[in-house]
Protein backbone atom coordinates (compact mmCIF):
# COMPACT_ATOMS: atom_id res chain seq x y z
CA UNK A 1 0.00 0.00 0.00
CA UNK A 2 1.25 3.56 -0.95
CA UNK A 3 0.82 6.21 1.59
CA UNK A 4 1.82 9.88 0.14
CA UNK A 5 4.69 11.62 2.30
CA UNK A 6 2.34 13.88 3.83
CA UNK A 7 0.04 11.74 4.80
CA UNK A 8 2.76 9.77 6.52
CA UNK A 9 4.11 13.12 8.05
CA UNK A 10 0.81 14.03 9.47
CA UNK A 11 0.32 10.39 10.92
CA UNK A 12 3.22 10.69 12.59
CA UNK A 13 2.35 13.92 14.03
CA UNK A 14 -1.01 13.12 15.14
CA UNK A 15 0.59 10.21 16.42
CA UNK A 16 3.10 12.19 18.64
CA UNK A 17 0.35 13.83 20.08
CA UNK A 18 -1.18 11.73 21.00
CA UNK A 19 2.05 10.09 23.25
CA UNK A 20 2.90 14.02 24.29
CA UNK A 21 -0.64 14.35 25.63
CA UNK A 22 -0.83 10.84 27.24
CA UNK A 23 2.71 11.45 28.51
CA UNK A 24 1.19 15.22 30.17
CA UNK A 25 -1.72 13.22 31.57
CA UNK A 26 -0.06 10.57 32.94
CA UNK A 27 3.26 12.63 34.89
CA UNK A 28 0.62 14.93 35.64
CA UNK A 29 -1.90 12.42 37.89
CA UNK A 30 1.11 11.04 39.69
CA UNK A 31 3.35 14.35 40.21
CA UNK A 32 0.12 16.16 41.32
CA UNK A 33 -1.24 13.26 43.24
CA UNK A 34 -4.83 13.31 41.25
CA UNK A 35 -7.45 11.28 42.06
CA UNK A 36 -11.22 11.00 42.03
CA UNK A 37 -12.58 13.07 45.15
CA UNK A 38 -12.44 11.25 48.43
CA UNK A 39 -12.07 13.66 50.93
CA UNK A 40 -15.47 13.28 51.82
CA UNK A 41 -16.25 10.01 50.80
CA UNK A 42 -18.37 8.06 53.14
CA UNK A 43 -20.23 5.15 52.51
CA UNK A 44 -22.26 2.55 54.64
CA UNK A 45 -23.43 -1.02 53.93
CA UNK A 46 -25.54 -0.78 50.90
CA UNK A 47 -27.54 -4.16 52.20
CA UNK A 48 -28.33 -2.10 55.68
CA UNK A 49 -29.29 0.91 54.61
CA UNK A 50 -32.41 0.96 56.39
CA UNK A 51 -31.14 -0.13 59.69
CA UNK A 52 -28.22 2.41 59.45
CA UNK A 53 -28.56 5.50 61.15
CA UNK A 54 -29.57 8.46 59.93
CA UNK A 55 -31.19 6.77 57.13
CA UNK A 56 -33.37 4.27 59.26
CA UNK A 57 -35.20 7.59 60.12
CA UNK A 58 -35.57 9.81 57.04
CA UNK A 59 -36.58 13.22 57.78
CA UNK A 60 -36.63 16.85 57.32
CA UNK A 61 -34.75 18.41 60.53
CA UNK A 62 -34.89 22.49 61.42
CA UNK A 63 -31.05 23.00 62.46
CA UNK A 64 -30.79 26.87 62.27
CA UNK A 65 -32.34 29.92 61.26
CA UNK A 66 -34.01 29.13 57.90
CA UNK A 67 -31.54 26.37 57.76
CA UNK A 68 -32.57 22.62 57.25
CA UNK A 69 -31.17 19.02 57.14
CA UNK A 70 -32.81 16.76 54.45
CA UNK A 71 -31.87 13.19 55.48
CA UNK A 72 -33.30 10.94 52.59
CA UNK A 73 -33.20 8.09 51.07
CA UNK A 74 -33.72 7.10 47.61
CA UNK A 75 -35.41 3.43 46.40
CA UNK A 76 -37.51 1.65 43.91
CA UNK A 77 -39.06 3.61 42.88
CA UNK A 78 -39.34 6.37 45.50
CA UNK A 79 -37.43 8.97 47.99
CA UNK A 80 -38.37 9.13 51.97
CA UNK A 81 -39.37 11.24 53.20
CA UNK A 82 -41.94 11.77 50.80
CA UNK A 83 -43.09 15.25 51.72
CA UNK A 84 -40.62 17.92 52.57
CA UNK A 85 -42.09 21.99 53.36
CA UNK A 86 -39.77 24.87 53.86
CA UNK A 87 -40.18 28.32 53.96
CA UNK A 88 -38.86 30.80 51.18
CA UNK A 89 -34.97 31.23 51.62
CA UNK A 90 -34.39 28.30 53.30
CA UNK A 91 -30.99 26.58 52.99
CA UNK A 92 -31.60 23.09 53.06
CA UNK A 93 -28.48 20.44 53.18
CA UNK A 94 -29.45 17.55 51.72
CA UNK A 95 -27.78 13.72 52.76
CA UNK A 96 -29.08 10.72 50.46
CA UNK A 97 -28.35 7.26 49.73
CA UNK A 98 -29.67 4.43 48.12
CA UNK A 99 -31.01 1.39 49.42
CA UNK A 100 -31.15 -1.08 46.54
CA UNK A 101 -29.94 0.50 42.99
CA UNK A 102 -28.45 3.65 41.27
CA UNK A 103 -30.56 6.30 41.30
CA UNK A 104 -30.61 9.94 40.64
CA UNK A 105 -31.70 13.13 42.74
CA UNK A 106 -32.16 16.48 40.44
CA UNK A 107 -34.35 19.04 41.55
CA UNK A 108 -35.58 20.62 37.98
CA UNK A 109 -35.39 24.48 37.63
CA UNK A 110 -31.75 23.93 40.34
CA UNK A 111 -28.38 23.24 39.49
CA UNK A 112 -28.71 20.51 42.50
CA UNK A 113 -28.40 16.73 39.62
CA UNK A 114 -26.45 14.05 41.88
CA UNK A 115 -26.54 10.38 41.49
CA UNK A 116 -27.47 8.27 44.42
CA UNK A 117 -25.24 5.40 44.43
CA UNK A 118 -26.48 2.78 47.31
CA UNK A 119 -24.15 2.31 50.40
CA UNK A 120 -22.54 5.85 49.03
CA UNK A 121 -23.93 9.01 51.20
CA UNK A 122 -23.78 12.15 48.97
CA UNK A 123 -24.60 15.87 49.89
CA UNK A 124 -25.81 18.54 48.24
CA UNK A 125 -26.77 22.02 49.90
CA UNK A 126 -29.43 24.27 48.09
CA UNK A 127 -31.51 27.81 48.96
CA UNK A 128 -34.61 27.94 47.76
CA UNK A 129 -35.19 31.58 47.13
CA UNK A 130 -37.90 31.57 45.23
CA UNK A 131 -41.68 30.15 46.58
CA UNK A 132 -43.56 27.29 44.33
CA UNK A 133 -43.31 23.24 44.37
CA UNK A 134 -40.06 21.91 43.20
CA UNK A 135 -39.93 18.53 41.75
CA UNK A 136 -37.53 16.48 42.53
CA UNK A 137 -36.66 13.30 40.04
CA UNK A 138 -34.90 10.13 39.23
CA UNK A 139 -33.19 10.39 36.45
CA UNK A 140 -31.04 7.05 36.35
CA UNK A 141 -32.75 4.75 34.99
CA UNK A 142 -33.94 2.16 37.95
CA UNK A 143 -36.53 -0.23 36.56
CA UNK A 144 -39.98 -0.45 35.91
CA UNK A 145 -41.02 2.25 37.69
CA UNK A 146 -38.39 5.07 36.72
CA UNK A 147 -40.56 7.41 35.63
CA UNK A 148 -42.72 7.54 38.39
CA UNK A 149 -40.12 8.30 40.58
CA UNK A 150 -40.70 11.61 41.99
CA UNK A 151 -41.21 13.31 45.06
CA UNK A 152 -42.03 17.18 45.73
CA UNK A 153 -40.20 20.00 47.90
CA UNK A 154 -42.74 22.81 48.63
CA UNK A 155 -41.07 26.06 49.48
CA UNK A 156 -43.75 28.61 51.02
CU1 LIG B 1 -34.81 5.75 40.48
CU2 LIG B 1 -34.85 6.01 38.10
Amino acid sequence: MHIHRLEKIWLAFGFSMLVVFLTVLGVMTFSMGMAPPSGHHHAIDPTKVTETAPFDKPVLNKIGDNEYEAIMTAFAFGYAPTTLEVPAGATVHFTITSSDVVHGFEIVGTNVNMMVLPGEVNHTTHTFKKPGEYLILCNEYCGIGHEMMKTTIVVN
